[in-house]
């Protein structure tokens, strides 16, 4: 995360309400007042942790309410509240919307590419059922809605280098059929019902502190580790393989940009990008800072089923209309991406054996016994 929070120079007068301040934890507490207030936001699923930070820094602790259907982290707890929600389950939804007196819905919760080519019927349910069921309480609450696209919602017949925001969109995985349905339809919301309906496709997100959840770049992620853990990585990827990237931490400041712009934009759906590279470009930058770290990768002959997945995306975005309409710009290339990446999971790694060595620590406790 930013050091200092993205925060106040977000809070234009346009994205106050004029009802009442934020309620207090867990309760249901009438109005008191009718000054302006922060909007009161949902956020499902945990790539979203960040960002509900982010959010609870800007509108208060109590005006963001995390949610999944997996326990938060301690962070994620006692930051503000948590609650479980089965994004298939309209219900219950609801009833967090009514209770909490939702304004915005950051939708988050979905299968992954990998994990949804495991498991499509699930993936089916969870991306857009969950989905439908959010746009359908943004319509009958006036909700505004976030929930990201993907690089996985082009395909094999979309054109590979700087892909424009309109363009041909053939998806042939579950996980960028079920993106693609939720883009259309967020737009036929938008249309039909004036749902403010905001999207954009991320690219794969680099993160020290989130493990990965799944999906077709997670190499990018795992890579780290493994660089600093072991000094060796096989990759799954063929060492060609050029994908966009983008560092968490741009991601939640565009995200939150684009959440937050007082007016409707021209479309529903942008492209956000910040850095391509292929597994042999991202081994030579960390080779900079651990110069005996070596990577495999797989024979040709047989490749990981991931490999079928990258292939049909694209590897590198045409953003620009995101620059234009809500001011995207990414602050972490390739080479400040590495260092922040190695910096971090280093500190992990040598706070685990402080507390490993620490007399108290049970593994110390059975070398000893
Ligand atoms: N991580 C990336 O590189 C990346 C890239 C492009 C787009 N995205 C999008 O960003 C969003 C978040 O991705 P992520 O990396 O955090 O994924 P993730 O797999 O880490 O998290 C998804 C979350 O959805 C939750 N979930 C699953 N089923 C649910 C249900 N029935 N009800 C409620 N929650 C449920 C899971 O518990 C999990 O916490 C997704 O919409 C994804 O498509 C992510």
């Amino acid at each position: 995360m930013r050091a200092t929070p993205l925060a106040l120079k977000h809070i234009h007068p346009a994205r106050m309400f004029s009802v009442m301040p934020a309620l207090a934890h867990n309760t249901t507490t009438p109005p008191t007042t009718t000054a302006p207030r922060h909007p009161r936001v949902l956020v499902t699923g945990q790539l979203g942790s960040g960002l509900v930070k982010e959010l609870r820094s800007m509108y208060g602790r109590d005006n963001v309410v995390a949610s999944d259907i997996r326990k938060a982290s301690d962070d994620l707890m006692t930051s503000g509240p948590f609650v479980y929600a089965d994004v298939m389950n309209y219900n219950m939804l609801e009833r967090i919307v009514v209770d909490w007196r939702i304004d915005w819905i950051v939708h988050y919760s979905a299968l992954l590419s990998a994990v949804a080519e495991k498991n499509p019927a699930l993936a089916l349910s969870v991306n857009m059922t969950g989905f439908q069921n959010v746009l359908e309480l943004a319509k009958v609450h006036r909700l505004r809605i976030y929930s990201p696209s993907t690089i996985g919602a082009f395909g094999p017949s979309t054109p590979k280098n700087n892909t424009p925001d309109l363009t041909i969109m053939r998806p042939n995985t579950i996980y960028g059929i079920t993106k693609l349905h939720m883009e259309l339809l967020g737009e036929y919301y938008r249309e039909k019902f004036s749902v403010d309906f905001r999207s954009a496709r991320y690219p794969g997100i680099l993160s020290a502190d989130t493990p990965p959840g799944g999906g077709t770049t997670d190499y990018a992620v795992d890579i780290f580790h493994h660089a600093i853990r072991h000094g060796h990585y096989n990759c799954f990827l063929a060492k060609d393989t050029r994908l966009p990237m983008m560092y968490l931490n741009d991601c939640i400041r565009g995200t939150i940009d684009h959440l937050v712009h007082p007016t409707p934009l021209p479309q529903s759906v942008y492209n956000l990008a910040a850095v391509s590279f292929t597994p042999e470009e991202l081994t030579k930058e960390i080779q900079k800072h651990l110069p005996h770290f070596t990577i495999s990768y797989p024979d040709p002959a047989h490749p990981d089923f991931r490999q079928a997945i990258a292939d049909s995306w694209p590897a590198s975005l045409d953003d620009s209309h995101a620059r234009r309409d809500f001011g995207w710009k990414e602050e972490f290339g390739l080479e400040n991406m590495v260092k922040t990446m190695l910096d971090k999971i280093q500190a992990q790694v040598d706070a685990e054996k402080a507390a490993a060595n620490h007399p108290d620590s049970p593994t110390k406790a059975a070398m000893a016994a």
